[in-house]
């Protein structure tokens, strides 16, 4: 009864009909919302990891948990379900296998800051990498961005010195991955009025960062196909946030409603889209949207600017930070190392192709059945997991070889690196899943 319910619901909202949409939020208010922040005279709220004494300040939206504290318990559970029926998926557990983009824990139980992102809001001070990374590697035009992730102090001379490198990286907002990033909150004043500085333009204003980047989404989640419109100016939508693969909006995505946010094996899994489409990310405008309000820092930190997600996919996702480690092998060369993706073309790569598509010949032909260590992205979202790659259409991206938050293995590879040549037999894994023919000596094929 209950479910015959649900289907109806999300026919009446509009879901996408072609594959039923799973999840959503369940239960009693209460079970994650407190209305003052006190019960019987004591607060309630939970920040941060393994909390443990309530904080007696507020978190947003009326939560009883913040980001970190409701998708990182640090249980032996991947998922945990709540007493009213909500499945909140677990970012840092010590579960024996992990969701679909890893687990955070890995840095912290391996100890290495190579496993993964290293999020400031799990750890303290981030990764600065002996402070040689600075930002993002492969990130684009260092001159408007470094170090934007990092904690500044801009000298006389000019010249910054980095704190604490990336101290801002967060999950969400600006700085962050999840919701609407390059954004400031409503409230933003020109202070030239105000003060005796009458020579510059200063604004004052917030970043959105954390619940505010995914205000409104978590009631408009649901699992499924994903068949995002384009993210566009406009004031931070929470509706569409969700309508983003993974609260990320303007990107594209089958999520597996038969095991939620998991890479299972070659009929269950989540289905990621791609593009070919080459030299888009040059300009300023193919990663920002910049605002028209006039209220902000700049036109592209103002309170109703946003970042566009390139193409769509989930390699475009990854270039809006990483940007020089985009190639689709239709680019055109450049010369500036810092905004330039170009990466050669087939045959003569400078760096690993990704929406790049898989070739009908070679060694790649032999590439047809789904490998989890190995995923592809489809250049048609699909509704549901498909079993079969098809050289000739479907790409290599970045997730082929990366998880997107951390892994047990350095580089945040999906496979471990070392192991798949172990003992001298290749396993079809990893790399091998596409170069089928590398690390087996041609007499032995
Ligand atoms: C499983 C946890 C959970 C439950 C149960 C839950 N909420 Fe929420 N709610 C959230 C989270 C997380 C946010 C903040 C992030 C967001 O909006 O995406 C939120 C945000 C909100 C917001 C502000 C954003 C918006 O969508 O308008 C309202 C209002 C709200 N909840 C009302 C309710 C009410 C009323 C109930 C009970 C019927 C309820 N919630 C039950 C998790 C929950
Ligand atoms: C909001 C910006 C941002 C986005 C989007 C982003 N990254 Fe990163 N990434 C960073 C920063 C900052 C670092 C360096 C700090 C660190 O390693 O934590 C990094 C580091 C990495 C590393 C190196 C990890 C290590 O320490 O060896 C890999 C691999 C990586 N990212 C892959 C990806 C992939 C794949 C995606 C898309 C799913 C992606 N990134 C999206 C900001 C981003
Ligand atoms: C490949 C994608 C990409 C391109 C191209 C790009 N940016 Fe950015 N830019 C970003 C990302 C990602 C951020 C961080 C946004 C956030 O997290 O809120 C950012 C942030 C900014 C910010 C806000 C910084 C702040 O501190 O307020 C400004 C301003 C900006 N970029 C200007 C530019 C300009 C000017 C250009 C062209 C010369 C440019 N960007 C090109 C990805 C890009
Ligand atoms: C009170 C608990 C709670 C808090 C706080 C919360 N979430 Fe969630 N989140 C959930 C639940 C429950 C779901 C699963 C919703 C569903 O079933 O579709 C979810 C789902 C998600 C998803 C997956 C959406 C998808 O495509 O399936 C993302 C991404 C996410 N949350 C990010 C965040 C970020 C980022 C924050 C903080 C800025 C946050 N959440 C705060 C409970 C929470
Ligand atoms: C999902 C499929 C896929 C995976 C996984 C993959 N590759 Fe590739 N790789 C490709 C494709 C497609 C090309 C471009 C082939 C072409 O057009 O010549 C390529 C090209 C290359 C090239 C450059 C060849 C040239 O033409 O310059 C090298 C080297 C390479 N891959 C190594 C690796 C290594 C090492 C790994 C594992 C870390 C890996 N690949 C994983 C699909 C994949
Ligand atoms: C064919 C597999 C493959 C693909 C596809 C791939 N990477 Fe990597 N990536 C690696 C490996 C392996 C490393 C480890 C260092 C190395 O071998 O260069 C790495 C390292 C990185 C690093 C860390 C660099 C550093 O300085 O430590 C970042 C960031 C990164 N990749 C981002 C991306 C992004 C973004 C994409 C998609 C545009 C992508 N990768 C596509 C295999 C891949």
């Amino acid at each position: 009864m209950k479910k015959i319910f649900a289907i109806a619901a999300a026919a009446l909202i509009g879901l996408p009909s072609a594959a039923l949409a799973v999840g959503g939020i369940q239960g009693q208010c209460a079970d994650c919302h407190t209305m003052h922040n006190s019960e019987q005279g004591q607060p309630v709220a939970m920040v941060g990891l393994n909390a443990t004494t309530p904080s007696a300040q507020p978190i947003q939206n009326l939560l009883r948990m913040d980001c970190v504290a409701c998708h990182a318990q640090n249980t032996g559970n991947k998922t945990v379900l709540m007493d009213g029926g909500s499945i909140i998926p677990q970012v840092y557990h010590s579960d024996s296998s992990d969701l679909a983009a890893g687990n955070f824990a890995y840095i912290d139980t391996l100890g290495s800051t190579r496993k993964g992102h290293n999020v400031s809001d799990l750890f303290t001070g981030g990764d600065d990498n002996a402070k040689h990374y600075g930002s993002p590697p492969g990130k684009y035009y260092d001159h408007v961005h470094a170090p934007y992730f990092s904690d500044v102090t801009v000298n006389a001379d000019g010249s910054e010195t980095i704190n604490a490198a990336f101290s801002k990286f967060t999950c969400a907002g600006a700085a962050g991955c999840h919701g609407t990033r390059s954004n400031l909150l409503s409230g933003t004043t020109n202070d030239n009025g105000t003060t005796t500085d009458t020579t510059d333009d200063f604004f004052e204003g917030t970043r959105r960062t954390g619940i505010a980047a995914v205000s409104g989404a978590h009631h408009n989640s649901y699992d499924g196909k994903k068949d995002a419109a384009q993210n566009t100016v406009g004031l931070h939508d929470g509706a569409k946030v969700a309508a983003g693969y993974r609260f990320i909006p303007g990107l594209k995505g089958t999520g597996n409603t038969a095991a939620r946010w998991q890479n299972v094996d070659a009929s269950s899994h989540n289905e990621y889209f791609g593009a070919q489409v080459g030299a888009t990310n040059a300009s300023c405008n193919s990663c920002h949207v910049p605002g028209v309000s006039g209220f902000g820092i700049s036109a592209r930190m103002s309170i109703d600017s946003t970042l566009l997600v390139p193409n769509q996919s989930m390699s475009g996702f990854c270039i809006t930070c990483h940007g020089n480690f985009h190639s689709t092998g239709l680019e055109t060369g450049g010369t500036n190392q810092d905004r330039n993706p170009y990466n050669g073309t087939s045959g003569a790569f400078l760096r690993h192709p990704s929406d790049y598509v898989i070739p009908n010949r070679g060694e790649y032909v032999a590439y047809t059945a789904y490998n989890i260590t190995a995923p592809v992205a489809r250049t048609t979202l699909l509704d549901a997991a498909s079993p079969t790659v098809t050289p000739g259409t479907d790409l290599v991206m970045c997730l082929s070889c990366h998880q997107a938050h951390a892994t047990e293995f350095d580089g945040m590879l999906r496979f471990d690196y070392a192991q798949i040549l172990a003992g001298n037999t290749a396993s079809q894994n990893g790399c091998l899943a596409c170069h089928t023919t590398k690390g087996v000596a041609p007499d032995l094929r």
